[in-house]
């Protein structure tokens, strides 16, 4: 009895220690396969070799620390292959009437992550008020990404996709804009549309020990940090201020969000607008 006991403690250990080997053994080969399946991306749109430093990126969000609670593996990892990584960020957190305080902050944790300030661009349209009662029009979102995007001539967006990792209608709205864009065929051919992928609540909540899972599972994009990229993503979390309540705390702590990010790709209609 006593020895089947100690089998089974040792069996459990056992398992712990080979699963952290194997991730281990993921972060080595991610250091490869990120810059090949960014370049497997980019090639596809714009059909010639390309590498990290040809990626022109916008993330968009829908408010101040969206970018790092969400998006923080993303931009560390793409700063660091040399890609041009810039920010939309269609409120600035008016809710409460604070929101020059909170544009501050989000340049603050953008100089974090690897933004500069000229690469952001906080839209405070007043039809875009930061209120849970209020939607936001799709087709005012719509045309501000497609107008932002002509403008810069950006390659690659990244946004939420239709579940918004937490579910936020804000967060919905904009995904919903992108797909119109993309079904629309208005996106330029040689930008690609990446959708950031929500999670369920369990996977959500484990950190890093959902990397195996992230890695098994298909995605186009898949970034992933060290605890040096978590040291910097953390820091940029606290320099939202402002919104560092006790469950954010808790939200560094355990979001896997702080550590992997998975994209799947928003296909593109060829101008496949139907009229009824
Ligand atoms: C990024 O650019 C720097 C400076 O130009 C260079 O030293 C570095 O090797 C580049 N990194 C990558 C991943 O290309
Ligand atoms: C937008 O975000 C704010 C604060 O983050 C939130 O209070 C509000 O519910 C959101 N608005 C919409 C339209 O969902
Ligand atoms: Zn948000």
């Amino acid at each position: 009895m006593v020895a089947v006991k100690i089998m089974s403690v040792y069996l459990v250990f056992v398992i712990v220690f080979l699963y952290l080997v194997w991730i281990k053994c993921i972060y080595y080969q991610h250091r490869r396969t990120l810059a090949k399946s960014l370049k497997r991306i980019m090639d596809v749109v714009s059909g010639r070799e390309t590498d990290g430093a040809d990626v022109r990126a916008l993330i968009v969000t829908a408010h101040p620390d969206d970018e790092c609670m969400f998006f923080a593996p993303t931009i560390i990892r793409l700063v660091e292959l040399n890609a041009s990584v810039h920010l939309l960020c269609l409120s600035e957190g008016n809710y409460y009437s604070q929101g020059a305080h909170r544009k501050q902050e989000l340049l603050n944790s953008c100089a974090v992550l690897g933004i500069p300030a000229s690469r952001i661009t906080i839209v405070d349209h007043k039809k875009l008020p930061d209120d849970p009662k209020a939607e936001w029009s799709v087709s005012l979102i719509s045309s501000v990404i497609v107008k932002h995007v002509r403008g810069h001539s950006f390659n690659m967006v990244l946004t939420f996709d239709g579940r918004g990792v937490s579910g936020h209608a804000n967060h919905t709205a904009i995904h919903k804009a992108v797909s119109h864009l993309a079904s629309t065929g208005q996106v330029p051919h040689d930008c690609c549309l990446l959708s950031l992928v929500t999670v369920g609540l369990f996977r959500k909540y484990v950190s890093l020990l959902d990397l195996p899972l992230s890695w098994l599972l298909t995605s186009s994009l898949c970034c992933a940090v060290t605890s040096q990229g978590y040291r910097q993503a953390k820091a940029a979390m606290l320099c939202h201020r402002s919104q560092l309540l006790w469950f954010r705390y808790l939200y560094i702590t355990f979001s896997r969000y702080m550590f992997i990010n998975t994209f799947r790709m928003i296909p593109q209609g060829p101008k496949n607008l139907k009229i009824y």
